[in-house]
């Protein structure tokens, strides 16, 4: 298990999650809404650690955004703790 922080708020995901299911699980509220990673809600940016992601649209988050270290947390795995920035 990997200890996420979000801004001021916490919880454990293991890389077999995703960071939606994982904060849904804990009562840990974050933004999302497809799910699929297809809107772009859920878009963050990962200040410290190391995660991988699965496929997503590219309309939700561009190759230039994903380069820069935003990641959708419905569909990021985390591989390390990770310390994560809400954008909006
Ligand atoms: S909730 Fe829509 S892209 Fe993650």
């Amino acid at each position: 298990m990997f200890k996420i922080n979000i801004n001021s708020q916490s919880f454990l995901c293991s890389n077999e999650n995703n960071l939606v299911q994982a904060a849904r699980a804990q009562m840990v509220k974050v933004p999302c809404a497809c799910v699929g990673g297809g809107c772009g809600i859920c878009k963050v940016k990962v200040i410290s650690g190391q995660y991988e992601m699965d496929t997503y649209a590219k309309s939700a988050l561009s190759d230039e955004e994903a380069e820069k270290g935003y990641v959708l947390l419905c569909k990021t795995r985390p591989l390390s703790d990770l310390q994560i920035e809400l954008i909006s």
